[in-house]
């Protein structure tokens, strides 16, 4: 398959990244085919996806007939088996391995053998998502930032099995997407979340032990650092359950103690607390 021949991709789950992963293909002309499990949350997605192109629309980013045909490039749906006609399935659903090994052995049924099984996972591992298919060499990482839509990055993830022309099509077609890849190995955490995941766990330490406020620690970070937004601020943008998902893969995959997710962290996140999405997390939202 060459990158000119993917036109139809379906997206499985659509919530904070789903949604945005079809928004971006949907608007570069792609056929784009949302799965989820429930009528709301596909409702929900749809919604998302209106109000964030309405806003590039106020925004003249883009025109209301742009945005009319994006939308219309759409298939909103329920039935997984809409995966059969098309050259490239993205996973977006829960940051859970158990779920997403029985999503994949059922792609790996209903898919066509060339078809390409991709995973927006933030930590689980590609081998092992690849392993439960009979189609190892087209199973690869593609993740994805928050929000898609602006984001530039696509970590492109190999998994042990993941086959040159696999990797090199998937590289092409993040490009064509007028997005950044970076080849990255399959370890846990890949490179972002490796990284990141650490910075955030500590910020909720320096919460938990009453070093400063919220509002302190991302003030230290966003002046003296001169990120964009603190990490307590981004962990509640990314959903704290997001976050101690991938802190457990980490402790678990790398066996280091210095992963260990904060009591504080795990404590939010079986109160309901999960950021910006459930209206509550470190910081309060409308
Ligand atoms: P989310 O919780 O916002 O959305 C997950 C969606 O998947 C839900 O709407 C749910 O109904 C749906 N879903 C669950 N099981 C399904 C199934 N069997 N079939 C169809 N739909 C199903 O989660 P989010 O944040 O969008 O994360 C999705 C994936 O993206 C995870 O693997 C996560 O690690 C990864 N990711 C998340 C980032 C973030 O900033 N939130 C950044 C990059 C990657």
């Amino acid at each position: 398959m060459n990158v000119d021949e993917i036109k139809t991709i379906t997206v499985i789950g659509g919530g904070t990244m789903g949604n945005g992963i079809v928004h971006h293909f949907a608007q570069l002309g792609y056929s784009v085919n949302l799965v989820e499990t429930k009528k709301e949350f596909l409702d929900r997605a749809m919604a998302t996806i209106d109000k964030n192109m309405g806003r590039q629309v106020k925004k003249e980013k883009i025109t209301e007939d742009q945005k009319k045909a994006a939308i219309a490039n759409i298939n909103p749906g329920l039935d997984l088996n809409v995966a059969k006609d098309s050259q490239l399935v993205v996973e977006a659903i829960f940051e859970n391995l158990e779920v997403k090994l029985d999503v994949f052995k059922k792609l790996d049924k209903i898919c066509p053998a060339d078809t390409i099984l991709a995973s927006n996972t933030s930590s689980m591992p590609i081998t092992q998502l690849a392993g439960v298919t009979n189609r190892a060499d087209k199973v690869i990482g593609m993740h994805f930032m928050n929000p898609v839509p602006m984001m530039k990055l696509i970590e492109v993830i190999r998994g042990i099995a993941t086959s040159d022309a696999t990797f090199n099509l998937i590289k092409e077609l993040s490009e064509k997407i007028k997005k950044v890849p970076v080849e990255v190995n399959d370890f846990p955490g890949f490179v972002a979340n490796r990284i990141l995941m650490p910075m955030i766990n500590e910020a909720v330490f320096a919460l938990m032990e009453g070093v400063a406020t919220e509002e302190g620690i991302d003030t230290v970070m966003k002046l003296g650092m001169a990120h964009p937004m603190g990490p307590l601020t981004l962990a509640d943008f990314i959903g704290l359950d997001v976050c101690l998902a991938i802190l457990e893969v980490l402790h678990d995959g790398l066996g280091d103690p210095k992963y260990r997710p904060c009591p504080l962290l795990k404590k939010m996140v079986q109160a309901g607390y999960l950021g910006r999405k459930s209206g509550r997390g470190f910081y309060k939202y409308e």
